[in-house]
């Protein structure tokens, strides 16, 4: 056989390759963008996949990304920080629309309901760019018919860095598909540590101390109503651990769920 398409070859594109609908900056370390969805990509609101770009070696430069849109989403969204001398991030800021990413279709992560023990109250802490899971479970319909309650507390070092999470949380109610679900059941707690805010101070402090059980008017934690899930770096995702253990909650898994689960935010 001699037959070779000229369509074959003429655009080269990336093994896995999807392409980027919008992209939104935040701060200058802060930017969103949405890129289209594999149409045989399932997945779990909560949990990551692998993206990124061509490296300048010609091979692929993958990183661990939490997919910031819920499961039903036709698109995919991802929320990022920028490093000036990052290896993907460096390059992954300057994308425009229309342009391609690599993405790996094969979802993972514990940050997943199944991975909790029924309870009434779920706990979302993040970090910096750890609210992106959290962006994900707060759209899906089957957080707010699991729980009666759900508590997010984000935390930043100035105010401009939560402006992601709070444009999401404030979307919320008029959301079609769980603005009625979600009536009555959110409790939002963004605080600042290097900026006045109105509340400031490290989620791990306000947790230990009570301080963010007589702001929001509720009752401390405790492991037969509370579950948590926990998104920041690795120093947060160690000393909020600890608080969850003091308060009497264990760490779950997909093969063993318990009362709360952890995973670490994206860091180029
Ligand atoms: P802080 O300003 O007191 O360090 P970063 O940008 O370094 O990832 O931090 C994001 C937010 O997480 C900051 O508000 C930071 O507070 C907070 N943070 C960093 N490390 C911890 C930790 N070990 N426990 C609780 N909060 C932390």
């Amino acid at each position: 056989m001699t037959d070779q398409s000229p369509v074959a070859k003429a655009t080269p594109t990336l093994p896995d390759a999807q392409t980027v609908t919008s992209v939104t900056h935040y701060t200058d370390r802060l930017f969103a963008f949405r890129c289209t969805r594999p149409q045989s990509l399932r997945f779990r609101s909560g949990e990551f996949v692998m993206i990124g770009l061509i490296g300048d070696n010609g091979k692929p430069l993958l990183r661990a990304y939490s997919i910031a849109s819920p499961s039903w989403d036709e698109e995919l969204e991802f929320y990022s920080i920028k490093v000036p001398d990052g290896p993907l991030t460096s390059r992954l800021q300057h994308i425009q629309p229309g342009e391609q990413i690599i993405l790996r279709p094969k979802p993972v992560g514990t940050l997943v309901i199944d991975a909790l023990l029924p309870g009434k109250r779920l706990w979302m802490l993040a970090t910096g760019t750890g609210i992106a899971p959290f962006a994900s479970l707060l759209r899906d319909p089957e957080t707010w018919e699991k729980f009666e309650q759900v508590i997010v507390m984000h935390t930043c070092r100035e105010a401009d860095e939560l402006t992601y999470g709070r444009d999401l949380i404030e979307a919320l109610p008029d959301d079609p598909l769980i603005g009625e679900l979600v009536a009555g059941k959110l409790h939002y707690y963004p605080t600042t540590t290097r900026e006045k805010s109105a509340h400031m101070g490290r989620i791990t402090d306000n947790i230990a101390s009570g301080q963010v059980f007589s702001d929001l008017g509720i009752a401390p934690m405790d492991p037969a109503n509370d579950r948590a899930m926990v998104c920041g770096s690795l120093a947060f995702n160690l000393d909020i651990k600890a608080v969850l253990e003091t308060a009497g909650l264990s760490e779950g898994a997909n093969s063993a769920p318990a009362e709360y689960v952890v995973e670490k935010a994206f860091v180029d």
